[in-house]
């Protein structure tokens, strides 16, 4: 099939190089012309483990552009990934779905035949049906359900390992306003081997939003368990095999540290507490799985404190930035409050992160910056914020190293303390 992503971030370009590996021919479409030049050029303006390498691969059935007539009139479906950021308030962000959306539309005007739009993008339930389509009517002037399709396919991908899981899905969700574009996503979709639930359009909505809210609450959950242990000297880890092995609780997600970031969990809770507000529903459990994600990564803090009271210009190393590893995505990441609490304490930050120096530098640009996880080692004390693997080769045996992630190899550091173990 001819497809058109529109937005070539972590979900656009890792679904359209990936429909392009499944045979198909992809234009994609941004508004940031390095990303167009670098996807042209069959590199790509991300970090994402293999993207690369089939971004080369599959270079001659991929285009990228900044021009929406070519992507339009020449391709049969259309998603959209752009960013859904938080606004000001928490609430979703709906201005570059908005834009998109109108562009579409205007295309859609000029287009004699039937065209899918299919919204990949996170967006609050009811947001299809109630936002995207109307404008897509208005631009067009024609009528959704006849003379173009509508859909929403939620992405569950995660960064760092987003080709897998692309390609190797536990389900994909396919909600739709009408028959034929059921029938196109399922024909788009017929290699994979996973389940594929066919539900309506805000169902498919709310499937994305749950299950995130839930993975973020069973993080929360048991970091909350594991400051209880730390009081109890007990090592959550081993609670967590034992409850894990429980089928109806399961092991993944259970790893107690400094918390979730991201582009996703973050902004998803808080969107969907803000929906809730305005609706006079309630949501106690979501508002608690934030309030304990926002203290978490300070509790790092706390306990180096433990071991340096007065942290007026100690060094102390900071080993990752990136949210989690095999990523350079820094939206949200537990090292930002850690370095914002460390500042105003007086310390002196020696950054390092394989992967995410360079975003991280647009935020922070007054820290130090190292050129190798061993020189962070020459400071007062280390924290480890991101398990990336090259730390495990590390040598911390004189360290005073204070640990978010669990990363056992720095257990025999002179000092060491697990946050939750
Ligand atoms: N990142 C993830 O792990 C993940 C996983 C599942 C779902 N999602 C959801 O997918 C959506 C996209 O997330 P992302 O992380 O890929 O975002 P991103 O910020 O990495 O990428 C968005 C892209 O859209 C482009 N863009 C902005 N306005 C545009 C316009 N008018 N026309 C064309 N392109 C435009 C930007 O330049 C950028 O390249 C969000 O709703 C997010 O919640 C993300």
């Amino acid at each position: 099939m001819n497809i058109s992503i529109i937005g070539t971030g972590y979900v656009g370009l890792v679904t359209g190089t990936c429909f392009a590996k499944l045979g198909n021919n992809i234009i994609c479409v941004d508004v940031d012309d390095e990303k167009i030049e670098k996807i042209n050029n069959g590199t790509t303006p991300i970090y994402e483990e293999g993207l690369d390498e089939l971004l080369t691969k599959y270079k001659n059935k991929i285009k990228a552009t900044n021009n929406y007539k070519t992507a339009i009139q020449n391709t049969d479906i259309t998603f959209i990934c752009v960013g859904t950021p938080s606004d000001k308030d928490g609430d979703m962000d709906l201005s570059f779905i908005e834009k998109v959306a109108t562009e579409i539309g205007k295309q859609l005007k000029e287009k004699n035949s039937w065209h899918l739009i299919v919204v990949k993008s996170t967006v609050l339930p009811g947001t299809t049906q109630n936002f995207v389509l109307p404008i897509l009517e208005k631009n067009s002037e024609k009528k959704a359900g006849k003379d173009f399709g509508i859909a929403m396919n939620p992405e569950f991908l995660r960064e760092g390992i987003a080709v897998k899981d692309f390609l190797q899905p536990d389900r994909i969700v396919i909600g739709t306003y009408d028959e034929k574009s059921r029938e196109k996503l399922s024909e788009l979709y017929k290699e994979f081997t996973c389940p594929i639930i066919k539900t309506s359009l805000s169902a498919a909505e709310m499937i994305k939003y749950a299950s995130n809210t839930f993975l973020a609450t069973k993080i929360s959950f048991i970091n909350e368990i594991g400051n209880m242990c730390k009081k109890l000297e007990i090592d959550t880890y081993e609670v967590s095999e034992g409850m894990g092995l429980d089928k109806r609780i399961g092991r993944p997600f259970l790893d107690s540290g400094i918390g979730w970031g991201g582009s996703c969990f973050p902004k998803d809770t808080e969107a969907l507490v803000t929906w809730a507000k305005k609706e006079k529903q309630t949501t106690k459990i979501i508002e608690s799985t934030i309030n304990v994600n926002n203290l978490q990564p300070l509790k790092l803090v706390e306990l180096l404190k433990k071991h340096i009271p007065n942290l007026k210009d100690k060094k102390i190393g900071i080993l990752g930035l990136a949210f989690k590893p095999n990523t350079d995505d820094i939206r949200y990441s537990r090292a930002i409050p850690i370095i914002k609490e460390l500042i105003q304490n007086g310390a002196h930050i020696k950054a390092y992160d394989p992967k995410a120096i360079k975003n991280f530098k647009k935020i922070f640009p007054e820290i130090e910056y190292c050129t190798s996880a061993t020189e962070t080692l020459e400071s007062d004390a280390v924290l480890i914020t991101t398990k990336w693997e090259e730390f495990k080769k590390l040598d911390f045996k004189e360290k005073i190293v204070i640990d978010g992630r669990r990363l056992k190899e720095a257990e025999n550091a002179k000092i060491y303390e697990g946050v939750c173990w």
